[in-house]
């Protein structure tokens, strides 16, 4: 019979999905699999490592569906095939997440208070920039219906509610739209 490690019995539950200490992977509402917390977490407080480190070296062979699903694209034209858990945050136009490196070490925050067995997600257009978009199913009351990667089609009063909590390699990139951004007032 085939032996699994007991770090993989925790991350692999008998249903087939991720299984961490604080998250769980299921099925979603919104789409496919989902992330969902087994714990409440406190406003800002850290919940996911993120592993970038299965970067893409060839970009080739690359699907629609790679790109759809995924890769993340980050700082200095980086790509990354992102890894379970955070490969399944599915995105929210009511976000509770947000993605933050510091001292170079990339994790997911909470970006309000969470309570156990919430979807736990992300705004795509966070760090985002490009031409992708998709027809948004969050449910969230201020749904945006049709998600567009770059942050600066958001409404101003979204980009401004979301300034603090941007990357710094983001702000760096865009720099000037950032400092236009703060002149508005
Ligand atoms: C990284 S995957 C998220 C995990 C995905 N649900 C799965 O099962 O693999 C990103 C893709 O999920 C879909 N997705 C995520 N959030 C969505 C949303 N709010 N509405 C519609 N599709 C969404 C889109 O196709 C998007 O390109
Ligand atoms: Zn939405």
């Amino acid at each position: 019979m085939l032996k699994l490690s007991k770090k993989l019995l925790r991350e692999r539950s008998f249903y087939g999905s991720y299984m961490g200490k604080d998250v769980v992977v299921k099925k979603s509402k919104i789409n496919g699999k989902g992330v969902f917390a087994t714990k409440d977490f406190k406003k800002d407080e850290p919940i996911l490592d993120v592993d970038n480190s299965h970067v893409v070296t060839d970009i080739s062979k690359l699907t629609k569906e790679n790109y759809d699903f995924d890769l993340d694209f980050l700082a200095n034209g980086k790509i990354i095939w992102m890894q379970p858990p955070e490969k399944y945050i599915n995105h929210s136009c009511d976000p509770n997440l947000y993605f933050k490196t510091i001292g170079g070490i990339r994790k997911v925050y909470a970006l309000r208070d969470i309570s156990k067995g919430e979807e736990l997600t992300s705004d795509y257009s966070m760090n985002g920039w490009g031409d992708a978009t998709f027809r948004c199913n969050c449910g969230s009351e201020n749904c945006r219906k049709i998600w567009y990667a770059d942050f600066f089609k958001l409404p101003v009063f979204l980009q401004r509610k979301h300034l603090p909590y941007l990357e710094d390699w983001f702000k760096k990139q865009v720099k000037g739209k950032i400092e236009e951004l703060n002149e508005v007032r």
